[in-house]
């Protein structure tokens, strides 16, 4: 059943989607977002270092199969982090570290804090990102409810965040509120899996109303919000 609300919801998303490449974009901002960043309009090639350790872990784990970022959409982190430059990286949901070794590589020398509270994937997630990644990376074991705390305390108001576990409406809204708090003049938030069930299209749905997100780009697998004071409110559906 869900799988049908799914289909339906993906059909829906198409028939709504505009501006592929950029198309009837004015703001250069946004196009430059749109066409560089999501439409690789650049060539920006993923380090082959990054191709390898996923091909390798996905041969090796139905976890990373399942559950973790496609290459594709991991890709599109890597360019994110790469074209924003944010001061830290902060991830809800490791998993084995295949997204975070993807944001980390964008910018090796910013730190990246990610959450993990599977016991033993966060003890992979550890142990494959400080073998794969040049840059700082610290995984967090625990409950993402008490962990975030600690991230919020040292985040600076330029981050970007990734937020992929706990797919459920009100913790989604919480994580969100709670970073949104501590966005400055500009800030970025991935959220993945933002049609997965109702709870998380109603908790997306409510984030992008908020007048702290000034840009959000549903992707239908991922959704972006880009917190930017002082520019006007924008919403897009893209066909990713
Ligand atoms: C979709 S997976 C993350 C995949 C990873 N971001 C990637 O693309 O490689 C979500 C992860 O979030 C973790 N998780 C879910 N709820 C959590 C919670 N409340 N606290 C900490 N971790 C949680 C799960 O254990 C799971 O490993």
């Amino acid at each position: 059943m869900v799988m049908v609300w799914r289909i339906f919801n993906y059909i829906k998303h198409l028939f709504y989607t505009r501006h592929r490449h950029g198309h009837g974009i004015h703001s250069p901002y946004l196009f430059e977002f749109v066409n560089a960043v999501l439409f690789n309009s650049l060539r920006t090639e993923v380090p082959e270092a990054i191709l390898k350790e996923h091909r390798k872990l996905r041969t090796e784990s139905a976890f990373v199969r399942r559950s973790s970022v496609s290459m594709k959409y991991g890709g599109l982190l890597y360019r994110i982090s790469l074209w924003f430059r944010p001061e830290m990286i902060v991830e809800l949901g490791a998993g084995l570290g295949i997204s975070a070794m993807y944001l980390s590589f964008g910018q090796t020398s910013t730190p990246l804090h990610t959450i993990e509270g599977d016991r033993e994937r966060a003890a992979m997630a550890e142990q494959f990102l400080s073998g794969s990644c040049p840059g700082p990376v610290f995984v967090h074991r625990g409950n993402m409810d008490e962990k975030l705390k600690d991230i919020l305390a040292i985040l600076p108001p330029r981050f970007l965040a990734f937020v992929d576990g706990n797919h459920h409406y009100e913790p989604t809204l919480n994580y969100v509120r709670k970073l949104m708090l501590r966005a400055g003049d500009e800030a970025l938030i991935v959220m993945d899996d933002i049609y997965w069930s109702k709870g998380m299209q109603r908790a997306w749905k409510e984030i992008v109303s908020w007048p702290e997100v000034a840009i959000s780009i549903d992707l239908f697998h991922m959704g972006i919000l880009l917190l930017k004071k002082d520019f006007p409110k924008t919403k897009i559906k893209i066909k990713f």
